[in-house]
């Protein structure tokens, strides 16, 4: 049920491929919430997903559009003012994508190519995202933006790989761009770190069930699905966060203060056992 959070707000959601997607529940909770929107992704995603069925089931407009591109965000900003009637208030950055991971390259033995193609995709995007909004002079004072992240931009986490190097990039975009965007036009630049979530990028993580469930046990308050962080989200677009900046805003349960939780060291003794010969020592080659 909605609280009108986001009554007579516009905004502009990029990634909802699926239901599983993060930007699929942030949408339909936005408009919950009250907002009228557009829904944009690569016009293959639109072709090949769902978005199509969310677009309908929100009454939301689907601009197809390659992030990477300046001239088609130039169109997704241009096309959701007309169609929405008026500068936007809040954008949702939801991509993220690495040939790298895809091909099952390793850290240490990255495609160059296919890194740069990681952090246009992943990263650069949001800068080029907010530098055509800029421009366009197309988010309204005070306007929120927001893409999201993971703890893997500051800690390392094996199988993260160059996805790693993008969230410490679009981490720091969010923080250059939020000083510029904020003293001139007090529009907020956040990214929220988001606990693991079950969505078809999460699972091209490698060995994402064990990360999942490592992180759960982690976490005091478990892991935060895709519904709890679309709730998250929409208190960033809200006017309850006109002072927040410039931040990135875990949203993980605890994950990233912790050190060791007994539920996570009780799994760990129950790995070690395996590990053990007949007279109960430890082999450790
Ligand atoms: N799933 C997780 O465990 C997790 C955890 C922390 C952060 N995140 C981040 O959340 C965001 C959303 O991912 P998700 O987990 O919902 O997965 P998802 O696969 O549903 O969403 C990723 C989206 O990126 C879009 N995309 C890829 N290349 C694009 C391009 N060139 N232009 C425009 N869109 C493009 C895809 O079409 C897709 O809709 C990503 O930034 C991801 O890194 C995910």
């Amino acid at each position: 049920m909605g609280n009108n959070l986001l009554q007579g707000k516009r905004g502009i959601i990029f990634g909802a491929l699926n239901n599983m997607s993060i930007a699929w529940k942030v949408a339909e909770r936005a408009v919950e919430e009250g907002a009228t929107i557009t829904l944009t992704n690569t016009p293959i995603a639109v072709r090949m997903g769902t978005t199509n069925e969310l677009g309908e089931k929100l009454n939301a407009e689907i601009i197809p559009a390659d992030a990477t591109s300046v001239e088609d965000l130039q169109t997704v900003f241009e096309k959701s003012q007309e169609i929405l009637g008026g500068k936007i208030d809040f954008v949702l950055h939801s991509i993220g994508m690495s040939p790298n991971v895809r091909k099952k390259r390793t850290y240490d033995d990255l495609d160059y190519s296919m890194l740069s193609t990681t952090l246009d995709v992943s990263a650069i995007s949001f800068h080029k995202m907010i530098q055509v909004a800029k421009k366009m002079d197309a988010i309204s004072d005070g306007g929120s933006i927001l893409a999201l992240s993971y703890v893997a931009a500051q800690r390392t986490f094996f199988g993260y790989n160059d996805m790693a190097d993008a969230k410490s990039l679009l981490e720091s975009i969010a923080r250059s761009f939020g000083y510029i965007y904020g003293r001139e036009k007090g529009v907020r630049v956040n990214t929220i770190s988001q606990s693991p979530t079950m969505t078809t990028a999460g699972s091209g993580v490698k060995g994402m069930e064990n990360l999942f469930d490592f992180s759960n046990k982690m976490s005091p308050l478990g892991n935060a699905n895709a519904e709890e962080c679309a709730n998250y989200c929409i208190v960033m677009f809200s006017d309850l966060t006109k002072k927040v900046t410039m931040q990135n805003l875990f949203h993980d349960g605890g994950f990233s203060s912790m050190g060791m939780s007994l539920r996570a060291m009780n799994q760990y003794e129950k790995g070690m056992d395996e590990f053990k010969d007949e007279n109960g020592n430890i082999i450790y080659g």
